[in-house]
């Protein structure tokens, strides 16, 4: 385990800030994590960098799960379970899954980010989440220094949210995610973006690789690619308000796109508050909300972290006041 000091995480992070961490080390092999004890704290375990806003340099330990390797554990012709390190690139292990013709993670095409970090805050797009296919992963505990085993229930997944993000949240390093896919899989196509896109492609009768194929065309049309403008996808969740509130807000704003997610309670898209707020593709100095998705935070070049957080901040305000909802960000920022 080498570790190297005052370490750049410029190419580490998909807003491609120019930040440093007092140590970094990268982690290649599991038994590598047997030896961080002695690492000097505060320590931060970057995956693939793509939900992390630096907003200063890190003072402490950068610990870069670099774990790799993925394969079949079992395949009873119809479900086959697969695993893959954390340190897989998600987008590269969906395409692996669709090379085994295996159904299930092929709406969460093109997701950045990394195999070990999608668990922490349940991916989801296109009406599939990763809690959907999750049948278990590894993690290391760095508080007894032992290995366990998380099933889905133990993970306590919800909308953009896990265990990892709550009780857990900086005592867990994910090394090893195992998924249950299927030979058989039911398509989830439902969501309008990808019934309209299968049309423009031509096809009526979609498998995996179409829907696959499909959503990488909506993704690249609305979602910028951090090698090209920094961003970190959504920026903030989708916030989830009660019934009286939608109800109210539909009298005054009868286009309101938005999803019940129980009889009490309705999600709205934050893009849209966002946008009817005024701060889509508007740019103040290096930063603006996305012009062709008002939920996406850029830098638009040399934007420093603190003035990315500073126009998150008063997107954030501008949404209280006129809607008298409180968004929050689905980024995690340091
Ligand atoms: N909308 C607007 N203006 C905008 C953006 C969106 O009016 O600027 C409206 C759209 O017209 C649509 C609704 O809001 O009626 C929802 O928009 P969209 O389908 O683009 O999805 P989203 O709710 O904004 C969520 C996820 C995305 C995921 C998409 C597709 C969250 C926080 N975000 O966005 O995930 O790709 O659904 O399933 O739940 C990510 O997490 O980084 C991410 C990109």
């Amino acid at each position: 385990m080498v570790v190297k000091e005052n370490a750049s995480l410029k190419s580490l992070n998909t807003f491609g800030l120019d930040v440093h961490a007092a140590h970094y080390v990268r982690i290649t092999s599991r038994e590598e994590l047997r030896n961080i004890k002695q690492l000097p704290k505060p320590w931060f375990f970057l995956g693939g960098g793509s939900n992390i806003l630096f907003t200063r340099s890190f003072p402490g330990t950068i610990i870069h799960i670099d774990l790799r390797g993925r394969g079949i554990i079992s395949d009873d012709g119809d479900d086959v379970l697969v695993y893959g390190m954390a340190g897989e690139n998600w987008h590269e292990f969906v395409r692996y899954t669709l090379q085994l013709d295996l159904g299930g993670i092929e709406n969460l095409s093109l997701i950045p980010g990394n195999l070990g970090t999608a668990p922490v805050q349940n991916i989801g797009a296109y009406g599939v989440e990763i809690k959907d296919v999750f049948h278990e992963l590894e993690a290391f505990d760095t508080e007894k220094g032992e290995f366990i085993i998380f099933n889905a229930e133990d993970c306590q997944f919800a909308y953009r949210q896990s265990y990892f993000k709550q009780e857990g949240k900086g005592r867990y390093i994910i090394t090893k995610v195992v998924l249950k896919l299927s030979r058989h899989h039911t398509l989830h196509t439902g969501y309008g973006a990808i019934g309209s896109e299968l049309q423009n492609m031509g096809i009526t009768n979609p498998d995996i690789h179409d829907v696959s194929r499909a959503v990488v065309r909506i993704r690249m049309s609305k979602l910028p690619d951090p090698a090209m403008l920094g961003n970190c996808g959504s920026f903030f969740k989708n916030p989830i308000v009660s019934k009286e509130k939608v109800d109210d807000l539909l009298k005054r704003f009868p286009d309101m796109p938005f999803y019940p997610v129980s009889d009490a309670e309705t999600k709205v898209p934050a893009g849209w508050l966002i946008e009817h707020c005024g701060w889509k593709g508007k740019a103040e100095g290096n930063v603006s909300m996305h012009k062709q998705q008002a939920l996406v935070l850029i830098n638009l070049g040399n934007a420093s972290g603190e003035e990315l957080y500073a126009h998150a901040q008063r997107v954030k305000q501008s949404v209280k006041d006129f809607f008298g909802i409180q968004l929050e960000e689905e980024v995690n920022v340091l």
